[in-house]
């Protein structure tokens, strides 16, 4: 094979392209059609989003589903539900998409931000029971790339300092703790079903529980303040329309039916390749935590050394690979905890407040994942044995050329 690397005007170890996503069949096209000529587009509680909501919170062994617009309303209609309000903290992971964070600062919240584990790059627990304040109303842990956070501690810390327990499981649909599936392992779980997602209607969300009360409370806020029992013109509470649209609970019924055959397939591939990548100086697969029994795969992430590799950085080596036809990423650029807008928005809320200015949370293990972490998307693990190989002959490569 060629030496001389792609991005320098070599051959590419790649031309073909990896599996686009979403993926569909007739089976989709079927319940579109069916839910078009039902005519039926919207009855509340609509019958496919209905019947969706108890497939999805079943599959997640959990009693209660109640679905909404996308992956960042849930968090919001969560927190609502919560009563999470205006100056409480809710304290969370700085290695995720804005939308968590966003989410708490919405509803006039302020979250705090705990550090992240190097093998997981999920929440540290010990960090998270140091934030704990008599502000501190929620712990909003991420299930980050499909690999469930240590939900054994947070659980304990919950109830130690009677927190509400809400997981953001926008990437990790299907995954498992312990032989427990995610979701409903604290008061409330929330997933995203955005077009990248495992499981995908374009846009699409819901929240998991296995309390009636939380559910109600959550039916309320996403059906415009209404009670389950009350008239519809009968608002209870203050609360906007998150609800799903019926188009969308029909795709979703369907793409349900193929998770657990594509996540074991990504498990599968996931297990191969890392083996296969441990091999390549400089290339860590994560470990992930041993109580993760069942990664949902959403990403596969990798930590970069920048000295096997000649002392160029990580967006070196993922131009390199892209070049050489493999779509390997850099993850989030910074740790939540620094981005601007939600450095602002805290401080405003907590100068409205009158109370004090606060530091901005220091996470360097979050510093370290943000300037070496990568990942691959999960569609790469939806392939066969050639296609992950190439992956690993191109990291190879790129190493050879610049780390001697
Ligand atoms: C961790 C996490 N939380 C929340 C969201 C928000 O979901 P959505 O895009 O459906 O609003 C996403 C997805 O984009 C996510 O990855």
């Amino acid at each position: 094979m060629e030496n001389r690397l792609a991005i320098d005007g070599g051959t590419p170890v790649r031309t073909a392209g990896y599996p686009s996503w979403p993926q569909w069949n007739k089976a989709e096209e079927q319940a579109l059609l069916e839910t078009l000529h039902s005519g039926n587009w919207w009855a509340p509680p609509g019958s496919q989003v209905k019947a969706f909501e108890q497939e999805f919170a079943t599959y997640h062994e959990a009693r209660y589903g109640v679905a909404c617009t996308n992956g960042s309303a849930a968090i919001e209609v969560a927190l609502r539900a919560a009563g999470v309000d205006w100056g409480d903290e809710v304290i969370t992971t700085p290695f995720t998409f804005i939308a968590t964070a966003a989410s708490c600062l919405l509803v006039g919240a302020i979250p705090r931000f705990a550090d992240v584990l190097p093998n997981t790059w999920n929440l540290d627990p010990v960090r998270v029971e140091e934030l704990i304040t008599p502000r501190t109303k929620a712990i909003l842990p991420v299930h980050i790339a499909g690999e469930p956070a240590d939900m054994d501690a947070l659980r304990d810390l919950a109830k130690k300092h009677d927190l509400v327990l809400i997981e953001d499981a926008a990437q990790s649909h299907g995954a498992m703790w312990n032989n427990h599936k995610i979701g409903a392992l604290g008061d409330m779980g929330t997933f995203s079903f955005q077009a990248s997602k495992n499981v995908s209607s374009g846009e699409g969300g819901i929240i998991l529980t296995n309390s009636e009360e939380w559910a109600q409370r959550c039916w309320s806020v996403v059906n415009v303040g209404r009670s389950p029992e009350g008239a519809f013109y009968q608002h209870v509470n203050l609360a906007s329309n998150y609800r799903l649209a019926e188009w969308m609970g029909a795709v979703l019924r369907v793409q349900l039916t193929r998770l657990d055959e594509q996540t074991e397939k990504r498990v599968a591939n996931a297990a191969y390749l890392a083996e296969a990548m441990s091999e390549v100086p400089g290339l860590q697969p994560l470990p992930g935590d041993p109580r993760t029994t069942r990664n949902a795969y959403h990403l596969f992430r990798v930590w970069y050394q920048p000295e096997a590799f000649g002392g160029r950085k990580r967006e070196d080596f993922t131009r390199a690979m892209e070049a050489e036809g493999i779509p390997m990423r850099a993850g989030y650029p910074e740790p939540l905890s620094r981005q601007e807008v939600i450095v602002q928005r805290s401080a405003y809320i907590r100068e409205r407040l009158g109370l004090p200015a606060q530091d901005v949370d220091p996470c360097p293990v979050c510093e370290d994942v943000c300037e070496r972490g990568m990942w691959l998307y999960q569609t790469l693990l939806l392939t066969g044995q050639q296609d992950l190989d190439d992956i690993v002959t191109a990291a190879a490569k790129i190493q050879r050329a610049w780390g001697g």
